[in-house]
């Protein structure tokens, strides 16, 4: 009998030491970001739907300025920093305590960052969590950062053969430089209407529709104030707006498809958080071969940046002739209890307390697979084939 292969068991047993324990859980939210107020509400749901019979949950926020800080969630309004315990950031692996609370040791068996947009969703967190670590939940440094750039996703969307709308790179120097030039370049390559929007930010800040050349002109402006590079894209000719979330880690699953219905003329920055009336329709009514075309491209999406964890991968489909656009991929999808992501594995018969028990395991075991990974030169033993 050969018996199971070694890291197998490894994983098996470091598995089973952390499931017989309570799991110390570091819900981090906040953030350097525009979408900063949108992460606590997330994280709020998180924590309050972890299981306190097996997890102990250390709520660690990050203030708009970047302050990282031990607290619970803020009444709406106050900054963290100004309720919050200040905590300085080590990055110290191998016996992670990582972060120091008054020069108290602050241990984490894993991470759950609900950090939306910059400094959260770009990889920049999540390298600090590889230099100290620490499993977390999502995505590595690579599929997030590449899926916080709308411009190098789409690039590697179109290398995959997926099916992506027009679009063009503009970068703000070449704006700035000559925007008759720019402005020539989009009408010559993409045309009206189009969307205009920063390459890397999310919540629809920054993003525009635009129908005629004074329109685009203020769009490209808008857009160049949140970001150095900016997309501007065909619109998707009669759309709806559909999405799709994916889970696992090397043999990942879609779940069934929701659709928005949005309040405004498109899925803007209002109608998404302030005005309340955006409906989220689950599951989308469209024909199977359009929803399975949707689930195997979502799949598609999710392993052409290397994704790990989860991703909610949006999607426009005509209304008439059901034609399928990939839009982009999110990394740290929205949380809330009715957020579309966990909203879809509800509905695929993932309730949201095991959606989370679900990622904390996917977090542990990817974060088992990279320890397997050599970090000095050891050469083979001599000899052919496998030993
Ligand atoms: N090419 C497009 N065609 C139609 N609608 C678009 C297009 N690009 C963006 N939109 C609209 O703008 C919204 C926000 O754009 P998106 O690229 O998804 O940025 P964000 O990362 O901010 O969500 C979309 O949900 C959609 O309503
Ligand atoms: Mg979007």
């Amino acid at each position: 009998m050969t018996g199971a292969p070694v890291h197998i068991l490894a994983l098996a047993r470091a598995l089973g030491a952390v499931l017989t324990k309570k799991l110390r859980v570091g819900v981090i939210f906040g953030g350097r970001s525009g979408e900063h107020a949108v992460s606590l509400r997330s994280a709020a749901s998180i924590m309050a739907a972890l299981d306190p019979e097996r997890y102990e949950v250390v709520p660690i926020g990050i203030s708009q300025e970047g302050q990282w800080v031990r607290t619970h969630l803020p009444a709406s309004g106050s900054s963290l920093e100004a309720v919050g315990q200040k905590l300085l950031v080590l990055p110290a692996p191998g016996h992670p305590p990582y972060l120091l609370d008054r020069l108290e040791p602050i241990s984490l068996d894993v991470v759950f960052p609900v950090v939306h947009g910059t400094f959260g969703e770009d990889g920049t967190l999540q390298g600090l969590l590889e230099l100290a670590g620490i499993p977390y939940v999502g995505p590595g440094v690579l599929a997030s950062a590449v899926g916080m750039d709308k411009e190098v996703m789409k690039r590697l969307f179109v290398q995959a053969g997926l099916p992506v709308l027009p679009f063009v790179k503009v970068m703000r120097y070449q704006w700035e430089q000559s925007p008759p030039t720019v402005i020539a370049r989009v009408e010559s390559e993409i045309g009206y209407p189009c969307f205009t929007k920063p390459a890397n930010l999310g919540s629809s800040v920054g993003v525009s529709r635009v129908t005629h050349r004074r329109a685009l002109e203020r769009g490209l402006m808008d857009a160049a104030r949140y970001d150095r590079k900016v997309l501007v894209e065909l619109a998707a000719p009669d759309a709806r707006e559909v999405e799709c979330s994916v889970l696992g880690n090397d043999y990942p699953e879609a779940s069934v498809v929701g659709e928005i219905i949005s309040s405004r003329e498109f899925y803007d920055y209002a109608a998404k958080y302030l005005d309340g009336t955006s409906q989220l329709i689950i599951p989308a009514g469209l024909p199977a071969p359009v929803t399975r075309e949707v689930r195997q491209l979502a799949i598609k999406a999710f392993w052409a940046i290397e994704a790990c964890g989860m991703a909610r991968v949006d999607f426009f489909v005509g209304r008439k002739d059901h034609r399928v656009w990939l839009n982009e991929i999110n990394t740290i999808p929205g949380f809330t209890s009715i957020s579309m992501y966990p909203k879809l594995w509800e509905a695929s018969g993932l309730p949201y307390p095991e959606l989370l028990d679900r990622l904390i395991r996917l977090a542990l075991e990817r974060h088992a697979d990279s320890g397997r990974r050599l970090t000095q030169y050891q050469p083979l033993p001599p000899g052919d084939g496998f030993f």
